[in-house]
Order: structure tokens, then C-alpha cells, then sequence
């Protein structure tokens, strides 16, 4: 990072960015990307993208763009999103039944926002069969296709396939370089040319055009070079994670495909997940709390197998003493 080549990114001049753009969108199978501070802004411009204030966006159930995104969707790209399938699959049929009819009345659905892997499912794969067939239903319908790639390098790993047979015919992708691949900062945008260059604006009325970002960007570049071929790592620890809680009194956790084990709570018991989130942290482990009976807990760059094991063995002893 200190020895990265910059330049003001603004008016596209820092060299460093630029490679990591061409890098990321020649490996989605992409004309362009663009490097923007996070994965939220990279979605929230794709929704700008492929509406308007007053449309409709599809997105898969539980889709980040509506949870966790503080409601930019609507307070910014000023659409309205619609969840459609479960747990982050969408079937060509309930695409189609989700379309609005074209009337002055009813909102315009301009869009499907995919999302692999899927956070809110704890990780899961969306197969190869599954994206095609509801990427072919939007577009045969007019809609727009996103892919939420936060973690799509994941989801390559899990499925052994590369990130342009994901992405597949999908518009436009956002891909995080912070999560498991370990940069401290940054998401690519990519798209087609034209998009991107819609994207620039879109990116600099957001606030996200950054002057000297070659800094980051190589970051994002190391991360693609050193970090790519230890997800499976990740994955490796997140299911022994899960399988150390197996039997556990109080804990059932659900087998990750990726690096990401849901753990859910009795919905009757003496602790909710906000109470046994907030136990866990005085003991070290971090859990996300996913619902009022539902933990997450996710494996990654920052964290050595040892050390999952380790935090297994703290989840089990505080079950124990809560559940037993
Ligand atoms: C699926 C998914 N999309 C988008 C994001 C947003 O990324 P960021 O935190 O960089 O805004 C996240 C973050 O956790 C995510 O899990």
C-alpha cells in the first residue's frame, strides 16, 4: 500500500485503481468496474442504475440491499424493493408472478437484485441452475439483473467454478474486497462500459469519489493475489465451528456451505441471542445476533483455525452453563 503508485481518482488518473477495475471486471467476464468505498454504495448505486425514484426493484428474500442498508433504497435511489423467493432463491415463476402489470398505476418493476453468497442464509450457495434460470426470467422479462457479490469469490470456491461462470449474463455485479479477502476497504462495481460511466457520477453525488485511493486499491490487489485460494479455509473452520456445537445443549447450529454458521437459540429458553451475543464478547467471541433466536458467526482472514476452535470451545461451555 505505501509503495502504490497514485494519482486523483476523481478524474481518473491514479493507476493503481484503474488496474484493480480492469482486474475485477475481467474476472467477473465484465466490460468495466469501478472501485467505491463499500459494498453498500456499490449496491445502491446498481439500484440507480437500473431505476428510477418511483420503480420497483425485485430483490432475493433477505437481500442486504433491504436489511442493511439503513433504507437507502428508498431514502436515496428512491425505489422500492419487493422480496421475492426464500432464503436467497428465486424461481423463474415467482419472478414472473412478482412483475407488476404495466399500468399508470402500478409502480414499474425495472429490476432483480441476486445476492451470493447469501448473508441472511447463512452463507449459502446459489447454484449455477438456480441464478441462470432467474437471471433468464428477469431479462426475458425487460428487468435489469444485479448481483450482490459480497462474497461471490465464496461462492467460486464452494462451487469450483470461476466468478465469470457465475456472474454468467448478470448486468452489473458488486463484489467486497474487505470481507473474506481481508482488504481493509473497498468494493468493485461492474458492469458494462456504459454503466460505468453512469456509475462515476453516480459514485461522486454519494460522496465516494476519493482523490489519492491507490492506497486502497492495493490493498484490494494483494488481497486478489495472496488471498484468494485460502476461502476454503474459512470454510473449512466455519464447519468445524458448527460441527463442534452439534448436540450442544441449547445450540443448533446449521452446517455452512461457506463461512458463515447461523447458531439458533431454543425460542422458549432462559437467554435470547442479544443476551448470549453480549456473554459470548466478555469472553472473546464475537456473534452476530441474526434474529431474536439466531447467532451468526463468520470465519476470515482474521481469525486462525486454532482460534475458531478455541471460540467453539467458549460457545459450548457458556450453552452449557445457560442451557443444560
Ligand atoms: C451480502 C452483502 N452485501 C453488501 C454488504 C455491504 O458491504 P459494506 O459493509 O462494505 O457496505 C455486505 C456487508 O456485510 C453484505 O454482507
Amino acid at each position: 500500500m505505501a509503495a502504490a503508485d497514485v494519482g486523483d481518482d476523481v478524474v481518473g488518473e491514479d493507476p493503481t485503481v484503474a488496474l484493480l477495475e480492469r482486474r475485477v471486471a475481467d474476472m467477473l467476464g465484465l466490460e468495466a468496474g469501478l472501485f467505491v468505498p463499500s459494498g453498500t454504495m456499490a449496491n445502491q448505486i446498481a439500484l440507480q442504475l437500473h431505476a428510477r425514484h418511483g420503480d420497483e426493484v425485485l430483490v432475493a428474500d433477505g437481500a442486504h440491499c433491504l436489511w442493511y442498508e439503513s433504507g437507502a433504497a428508498s431514502a436515496i435511489a428512491g425505489v422500492q424493493l419487493v422480496s421475492v423467493g426464500r432464503a436467497g432463491v428465486v424461481t423463474a415463476d415467482e419472478i414472473r408472478a412478482a412483475i407488476r402489470p404495466t399500468v399508470d398505476w402500478c409502480p414499474a418493476t425495472r429490476a432483480l437484485v441476486l445476492e451470493n453468497t447469501h448473508n441472511r442464509a447463512g452463507g449459502r450457495v446459489i447454484g449455477l441452475d438456480a441464478m441462470r434460470s432467474a437471471v433468464g426470467a428477469a431479462h426475458a422479462a425487460g428487468l435489469g439483473v444485479h448481483l450482490d457479490g459480497a462474497r461471490l469469490l465464496n461462492a467460486c470456491v464452494a462451487l469450483g467454478v470461476s466468478a465469470s461462470e457465475v456472474v454468467g449474463e448478470i448486468d452489473t455485479v458488486s463484489m467486497c474486497l474487505s470481507k473474506g479477502l481481508g482488504a481493509p476497504v473497498g468494493s468493485v462495481l461492474a458492469g458494462t462500459a456504459a454503466h460505468i460511466v453512469a456509475a462515476r457520477r453516480l459514485r461522486k453525488r454519494l460522496g465516494g469519489g476519493m482523490r489519492q485511493v491507490g492506497i486502497l486499491a492495493a490493498a484490494g490487489l494483494y488481497a486478489l493475489d495472496h488471498h484468494l485460494p485460502r476461502l476454503a479455509d474459512d470454510h473449512r473452520a466455519a464447519r468445524a465451528f458448527a460441527e463442534r456445537l452439534v448436540g450442544c445443549p441449547g445450540l443448533t447450529p446449521v452446517l455452512p456451505e461457506t463461512n458463515i454458521v447461523l447458531v439458533d437459540l431454543p425460542p422458549h429458553g432462559p437467554c435470547d441471542a442479544a443476551a448470549f451475543s453480549e456473554q459470548a464478547r466478555a469472553r472473546g467471541v464475537l456473534l452476530s445476533v441474526f434474529g431474536e433466536h439466531r447467532l451468526r458467526a463468520v470465519t476470515h482472514l482474521g481469525v486462525s483455525a486454532g482460534e475458531v476452535s478455541a471460540a467453539a470451545e467458549i460457545v459450548r461451555e457458556l450453552a452449557a452453563r445457560l442451557f443444560a
